[in-house]
């Protein structure tokens, strides 16, 4: 069933006199229980999407268009007053580089504590034995709690910024990048962790990355986005096994492939488009082989080769 429906969303920043397209008519769903990886460039709207969906965005940001129904809703049109009463409790996320947002001055159960008491009445006795739970839960010392951000390596300050983001037991949790900057051991283990919490608390997840393989293990659908724009999605296998999206095509190719002779991840020539004025057409198109005069001027519209899988590109398949 699906929990989460992105339709048609626009998300726009003003900046001096321009109008910065960072998401542009952008559209996705998320069934309840399962993953879905949101992939792409740096700078193509990743984040901008999560803040959308808890309407977080940036002062000089807008939602110019579409909307964005959680069990039906819109949240969209929702007032603020309405956003306080499901954000972390329905919808929560793991900020991209949340490890080193912990305020150095106060120990990590103190943290913890007062995010739970801001959002919920409980007595004080209360929530510390919640912060216990929530400590066991990601797997950290309990004696640590009285301890402060720097005694934490970067693993453990990220897994108490996931008892953070978990403490209201939300039903959806957005991982923006939660491993960067971790080691590959660590980033496995942190992977392990929120597999195990997802299915404990039956979340569902929409985890941001950069990295295909990432979202190879540990998601059932995939959405590929370039410059602000959805240029594919579909089950993660299908987007594998059958890319239709020369750019679906050429990221695949740029991550390692495991099982065969290591080679260093390369990246795709050339660079994303400046979105203060895209390129008409694909936004695509400067970069793609096999690019020509209608990828330069006629935007391709989605086509369905499967009930999940999508994909916009004049030349589906061709590369
Ligand atoms: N407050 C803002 N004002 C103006 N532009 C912004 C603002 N926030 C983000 N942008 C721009 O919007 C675009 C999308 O940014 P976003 O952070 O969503 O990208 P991303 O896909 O998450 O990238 P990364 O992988 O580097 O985290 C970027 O070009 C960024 O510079
Ligand atoms: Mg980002």
């Amino acid at each position: 069933m699906e929990i989460l429906k992105v339709k048609n969303l626009k998300t726009y920043f003003e900046i001096g006199k321009e109008k910065f397209k960072a998401v542009d008519d952008v559209s996705f769903s998320l069934n309840e229980g399962e993953s879905l990886g949101l992939v792409g460039e740096s700078g193509c709207g990743k984040t901008t999407t999560a803040l959308s969906i808890m309407r977080l965005i940036p002062k000089n940001g807008w939602i110019a268009d579409g909307e964005i129904l959680y069990k039906g809703m819109d949240l969209t049109k929702k007032s603020i007053e309405d956003i306080r009463k499901f954000r972390w409790k329905e919808i929560s996320i793991i900020f991209q580089g949340a490890m080193n947002a912990l305020n150095p001055v106060l120990t990590v159960g103190e943290q913890i504590k007062e995010a739970i008491l801001l959002h919920e009445k409980i007595s004080v006795t209360e929530c510390k034995k919640r912060v216990l739970e929530l400590f066991d839960m990601v797997e950290i010392d309990k004696k640590r709690v009285t301890r402060y951000p720097h005694e934490f390596s970067g693993g453990m300050k990220q897994r108490v910024m996931i008892a953070m983001a978990l403490s209201l037991k939300p039903k959806i949790i957005i991982g923006d990048e939660p491993t960067t900057a971790l080691d590959v051991m660590v980033q496995a283990q942190i992977f392990d962790l929120i597999e195990r919490l997802k299915n404990e608390l039956n979340m569902s997840m929409i985890l941001i990355t950069h990295d295909l393989s990432i979202i190879a293990e540990n998601c059932q659908h995939t959405a590929i986005m370039y410059g602000g724009k959805i240029l594919e999605r579909g089950k993660t296998n299908e987007i594998c096994e059958k890319p239709m999206n020369p750019y679906t095509k050429l990221l695949l190719e740029s991550f390692p492939d495991l099982d065969k002779e290591k080679h260093m991840p390369s990246s795709i020539p050339g660079y994303p488009p400046d979105l203060t004025n895209p390129p008409a057409g694909c936004r695509f198109h400067p970069r793609c082989p096999i690019a020509d005069g209608i990828c330069a001027s006629v935007e391709p519209k989605p086509c369905y080769i499967s009930d999940t899988h999508s994909y916009s590109c004049h030349k589906g398949g061709a590369l």
